[in-house]
């Protein structure tokens, strides 16, 4: 049995939060795979620059790709918390700038991205079920259980109103979380989650057999809490 729970749901939804936790108590692997789709974007916004978005323009799939595979681009496991590295440097922190968030949408619906992407995540479970420590691994994106890990035997849909995840995300930058700021934060946030929806390839979508949980009302303890209840449920200690 694969032993990976798949985590998805829309922009501050509290997935890589949950998903981190969670695989802390269970003593897993946390693989966030937003971060590598941002990590190649810095790569690709510092090395080709931002391009236009037509037919044969500067971000072509396979020009970013060979980006990634020159570089490095790549993931690292450190302390059961796979890092994104970028030729060599960890980009934790990096990544999370508003211009890597402004353009990663639209790299991260590039097929041959995607499909690098995924290939990436995929290996990355292989090393940790071959050598590492961990027992499994929690990987959270926006397709986790519908196209890279269709066969994870736990997939949780974590949702939120576009107000709620408005102000999680602005109180985690500290910033203060009043009526028309919440507004604005929200509206990019829902033109960020209708952009990976209705995209052609791998839209934001619960798998058919997930688990949707609605954390509008829940503390992050809670929906960990009943992420992990489920986990121990299905996996054999
Ligand atoms: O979760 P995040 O905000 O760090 O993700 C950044 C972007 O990457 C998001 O706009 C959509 C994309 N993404 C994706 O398309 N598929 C994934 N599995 C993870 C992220």
């Amino acid at each position: 049995m694969l032993r990976v729970i798949a985590i998805d749901g829309p922009a501050a939804s509290g997935k890589s939060s949950t998903a981190g936790l969670v695989a802390k108590r269970l003593g897993w692997a946390h693989l966030d795979s937003g971060a590598l789709y941002r990590a190649l974007t810095l790569a690709v916004l510092d090395n080709i620059g931002e391009g236009g978005r037509g037919k044969g323009d500067a971000w072509s799939g396979s020009r970013i790709v060979a980006v990634a595979e020159r570089l490095p681009v790549r993931l690292v496991l450190v302390s059961e918390e796979f890092r994104p590295e970028v030729a060599g440097v960890d980009v934790e922190g990096a990544i999370r700038s508003e211009r890597v968030t402004r353009h990663v949408s639209a790299l991260a619906a590039i097929p041959e991205v995607r499909t690098w992407v995924n290939a990436q995540q995929r290996r990355a479970v292989e090393g940790v079920k071959v050598g590492g420590g961990a027992e499994g691994v929690v990987v959270d994106g926006r397709d986790i259980g519908t196209v890279v890990f269709p066969e994870a035997p736990l997939k949780i849909f974590l949702t939120a109103t576009p107000d709620e995840r408005a102000r999680r995300r602005l109180s985690q930058r500290g910033e203060a979380v009043d009526g028309e700021v919440v507004r604005r934060e929200s509206q990019a946030l829902a033109a960020r989650d209708a952009a990976d929806s209705n995209r052609r390839i791998a839209p934001l979508k619960p798998a058919p057999d997930a688990v949707l949980l609605d954390t509008t009302a829940l503390t992050l303890e809670q929906q960990v809490a009943r992420v992990v209840e489920l986990a121990r449920g299905l996996f054999p200690g």
